[in-house]
């Protein structure tokens, strides 16, 4: 009989000892084994659970009962996350976790004291909800080279936003309806200002490129700024507006990012509404391949948390956790010396001057539409330009005209 403990009985820890239990018999099947929660570790009063007796308050009790063999990590944040999961570990305990907070900046520390103690750190639920990406990125791609990964990542954001394109309802109005939905971070300002989705591009970044690459790093901008406007001018376009992350491997370095784009209809991103999350692998052998489902939610984490238990239940005794290196800051290259294609939104009292100066600095100028545009208000996509060049040409437009929003516009 193999025990584990689960530590949060949130969102995810509910689902997690709902799917265990609801599937327990096929479970044990595929294990070869019989196993159980011995406890749950949770500060709140479940007293009325059927699992009552399984609740514990204090986490020593977990740390320093030789029986438990694996731990879900299912409380989110760092601390006492962190603090926790580094003690079981070392304690020769394997650990399953669905903080992605905890991987983006600790991955590294982490699996290297996994594999000291010949244990398991798995993280499958840190990206993607019920998406498989971070195995089938390590094992079934292991042939490539990943030259690129990009994708929808926040299942919060796609939300919010499909519902402000297909049925023009309020920002606030679509996140309290993802709230609902238990789609939301705790705090949602990680939603909605693209933290959540730098933490899990850093993570897929780190997987395939070797080395740990840290939130810091990377430039990250979210979708609080995109109005109706910004949404309708981007249907004139053809397209739609996702928060997209992506990294790219730029020779020995990786090119990071996170920001809400344009996307071609003719992508299959611009059709991943929702709460699903669609990421997009380009490995060298493969060319493209992309992964689609449910990114948040209850149940679509909890399985992914489930069937890491099991993974581990099986490797009991082996450590056959990823592995990445630790880096530095110099592993990541410098936003500001990519170069992108922009759509620039601005109100002017004379059009033409503005658009006269905007195509000097730009190159020629995609003039988009809307119904119900005002008198003095104009918007447009540029050609590819370099981000340290267009921000400093958006300091001298904005004599002319008054910029309301500047989103990047990607071709995947
Ligand atoms: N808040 C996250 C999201 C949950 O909306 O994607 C899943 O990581």
């Amino acid at each position: 009989m193999i025990k584990i403990a689960v530590m949060g009985y949130g969102v995810v820890g509910s689902g997690t000892v709902e799917v265990f239990y609801k599937n327990l018999k096929s479970i044990e099947q595929k294990i070869g084994d019989d196993i159980d929660i011995k406890y749950i570790l949770d500060l709140r009063d479940f007293s009325d659970s059927p699992y009552s007796e399984k609740f514990i308050k204090d986490f020593d009790i977990i740390l320093n009962d030789s029986e438990v063999k694996i731990v879900a990590e299912v409380i989110g944040g760092l601390d006492p996350a962190y603090r926790y999961v580094k003690s079981l570990l070392q304690n020769g305990k394997s650990v399953v976790t669905s903080n992605k907070e905890l991987v983006a900046e600790k991955g590294a520390e982490l699996l290297k004291i996994a594999r000291e103690k010949n244990v398991n750190f798995f993280f499958e639920a840190s990206v993607g909800g019920g998406i498989p990406i971070i195995r089938p990125l390590h094992h079934c791609l292991s042939a490539n080279e990943i030259d690129e990964i990009a994708g929808i990542l926040n299942g919060t954001t796609n939300y919010i936003l499909t519902k402000m394109a297909e049925e023009g309802t309020d920002f606030s109005d679509a996140l309290s309806q993802a709230q609902a939905l238990g789609y939301a971070e705790r705090d949602p300002s990680a939603d909605i200002n693209g933290a959540d989705a730098c933490r899990k591009i850093c993570i897929l970044a780190s997987l395939a490129f070797g080395k740990h690459v840290y939130p810091k790093n990377v430039h990250t901008e979210g979708i609080t700024a995109v109005s109706t406007e910004d949404v309708q001018y981007c249907k004139d376009f053809g397209g739609a507006i996702k928060l997209v992350a992506w990294a790219r491997k730029e020779e020995e370095k990786v090119a990071v990012m996170v920001c809400p784009a344009f996307i071609s209809e003719s992508s299959q991103l611009s059709t991943v509404n929702d709460v699903y999350n669609a990421i997009l692998v380009r490995g060298d052998a493969t060319g493209d391949v992309i992964f689609y489902g449910k990114g948040a939610g209850k149940l679509p984490t909890a399985s992914a948390v489930v069937s890491d238990i099991i993974i581990a239940a099986k490797m009991t005794g082996t450590s056959k956790s990823l592995y990445w290196e630790d880096s530095s800051e110099l592993f990541t290259v410098d936003y500001k010396s990519l170069s992108n294609k922009f759509y620039v939104r601005l109100v002017c009292s004379d059009k033409s001057k503005v658009l006269s100066e905007a195509e000097k600095c730009w190159g020629n100028l995609n003039i988009l539409r809307r119904n119900d545009e005002l008198p003095n208000e104009t918007a447009f996509v540029t050609e590819s330009v370099n981000e340290e060049k267009f921000a400093a040409d958006c300091r001298s437009i904005s004599e002319y005209g008054e910029i309301k929003n500047i989103i990047r516009v990607l071709d995947y």
